[in-house]
């Protein structure tokens, strides 16, 4: 058997191909960035074109890098931005309109008509989802209203809309149309219980059943097709691994038993703790999701604290306010200074999402005084990435019963020592980051090895993880409670401010 498994890695500010070892080590890659278009206030978009593209070199860059072929491949797992969406023509492979990206806050009104006449409540129930701009279903009504002849299209059958999975799958194969239950899981359109598209749900947002693709386990032996030859990979590599970005951290963190849980730090924050084959339905403002589901086998659920604005704040820090000249000097700014000042710092970008679920919040800084300095943003900005993970633990903690004793983290923003070290005081609890950082094409890879027999079981992959660094917490508890308690405060000033 070939030697390798790869991963594509389509996330939200950039796309990379990761190739992996039998022991989960890394053995090349290649990433490159795409243009996040921002046509006004609140409307996020890429081009799915420039997406495909940046696909295509990044795969034959990583292959040439390793001097693999695609013989030497035993699979390949794809995993991508969870929500943004993607409406193209089948007979042309041409993008109707730029794909709207998940943080993009156009469809307010939309989502906003759902909880009036109890249409809510349904997709709460049958998805797991609270209306919100976030999900996918919302985005495909804009386009279907707003874009010329994409009603009539989709009707005929014409017109097919994906997230960023599906949309690379079918080009990758040419023409298959499918998906994964965990991106399904995104759409407010799919049922949580049979895993099928809902047939009361696609009425809410009038969306033609013709449009969807086909949902499939996430971890699938029958594939997904193959890579067409003439593609990126240069041979007919089986595609059998689907998830999206966040449930593929999951996988790669092996939280494969109730009550594991990971934090990713990328351009948001997102924390999942698998409940199991128990659907847990939220109380606390928490996602309902699938985590995944490998073959014929049940699928595993999960609880997820989204949260729009992390990562994004500190790049914010470099290139609007300019006070730092890479994410990595937010650490050194930060740590000029001993604590917060008084500052603190509610990134409400997006509005906010877990556990308030309020796209009208606006940010805010507040505490400000004449004494404070550039350092206090960057702390307080620092400390809002771990403020907002204490909120989502909370709520977890409260819906779940589960009290976590260390958060696993991976993505970006855990190479900020003075970050973790806050996010363990913030907490209470330590922080652990595995050897591999790269957790999400890593889940992508095991999905779409485990398919094949590349991986035998979960316990094998379970032996491939390894810490490399923990931080222990420092604060009191009366110093913890203090600060979160200023911290609510903060929140609640960005829920005061309507326009
Ligand atoms: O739900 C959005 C999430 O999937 C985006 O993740 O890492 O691409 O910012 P990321």
């Amino acid at each position: 058997m070939a030697d390798f498994v790869g991963a594509v890695d389509q996330g939200t500010t950039s796309t990379r191909f990761m190739i992996f070892d039998h022991g989960g080590n890394e053995v090349a890659r290649h990433q490159l960035e795409h243009e996040q278009i921002l046509p006004q206030a609140g409307w996020v978009e890429h081009n799915p074109l420039e997406i495909w593209d940046r696909t295509v070199t990044v795969v034959r860059t990583a292959m040439q890098k390793a001097n693999l072929a695609a013989r030497d491949l035993a699979a390949v797992g794809i995993t991508n931005q969870r929500e943004t969406t993607v409406v193209w023509d089948r007979r042309t492979g041409r993008p109707y309109y730029n794909a709207i990206v998940w943080q993009d806050t156009r469809t307010d009104r939309i989502a906003s008509a759902l909880d009036r006449d109890g249409r809510g409540d349904v997709i709460r129930r049958k998805a797991g989802l609270p209306p919100a701009t976030y999900f996918s279903g919302g985005k495909i009504q804009w386009i279907l209203e707003n874009v010329d002849g994409v009603r009539e299209a989709a009707e005929r059958g014409d017109a097919l809309f994906g997230n960023t999975d599906s949309w690379l799958l079918w080009n990758i194969t040419r023409g298959n149309h499918v998906t994964d239950v965990t991106n399904a899981s995104r759409t407010m359109l799919m049922n949580l219980e049979t895993l099928d598209w809902d047939d009361e749900l696609l009425s809410f947002f009038n969306i033609p059943r013709a449009m969807l693709p086909e949902i499939r386990p996430s971890s699938d032996p029958n594939g997904y097709g193959q890579a067409h030859i003439e593609g990126p990979l240069g041979g007919d590599v089986p595609l059998t691994g689907d998830l999206g970005d966040q449930q593929a951290a999951t996988v790669g963190q092996v939280c494969f038993s109730p009550g594991e849980a990971k934090n990713t730090y990328g351009t948001g924050n997102f924390m999942l703790l698998n409940t199991g084959t128990d659907l847990v339905r939220s109380e606390h403002g928490l996602l309902t999701t699938v985590c995944y589901k490998f073959g014929d086998a049940a699928p595993v659920y999960a609880l997820e604290g989204a949260i729009a604005v992390t990562g994004s704040a500190v790049q914010w820090l470099r290139d609007q306010l300019h006070i730092i000249n890479s994410a990595a000097e937010s650490e050194t700014l930060a740590a000029r200074v001993e604590d917060n000042g008084g500052v603190y710092f509610v990134p409400a970008f997006s509005g906010l999402f877990a556990p308030y679920w309020r796209s009208d919040a606006r940010g805010a800084i507040v505490g400000l005084s004449r004494f404070n300095t550039d350092a206090h943003i960057a702390r307080a900005t620092l400390e809002a990435i771990c403020y907002q993970t204490r909120d989502v633990v909370d709520a977890m903690a409260q819906d779940s019963g589960v009290t976590l004793d260390v958060l696993k983290v991976d993505g970006g923003i855990t190479v900020n020592n003075l970050c973790m070290q806050i996010q363990a005081d913030v907490l209470g609890v330590p922080v652990s980051r595995p050897v591999v950082a790269e957790t999400t094409a890593l889940g992508a890879a095991y999905a779409a090895g485990l398919a094949v027999g590349f991986w035998k079981n979960t316990d094998e992959l379970r032996e491939n993880w390894n810490e490399s660094q923990r931080w222990q917490p420092q604060w009191s508890a009366e110093q913890r409670d203090t600060g979160f308690g200023k911290w609510k405060k903060a929140v609640q000033r960005t829920l005061d401010w309507v326009d």
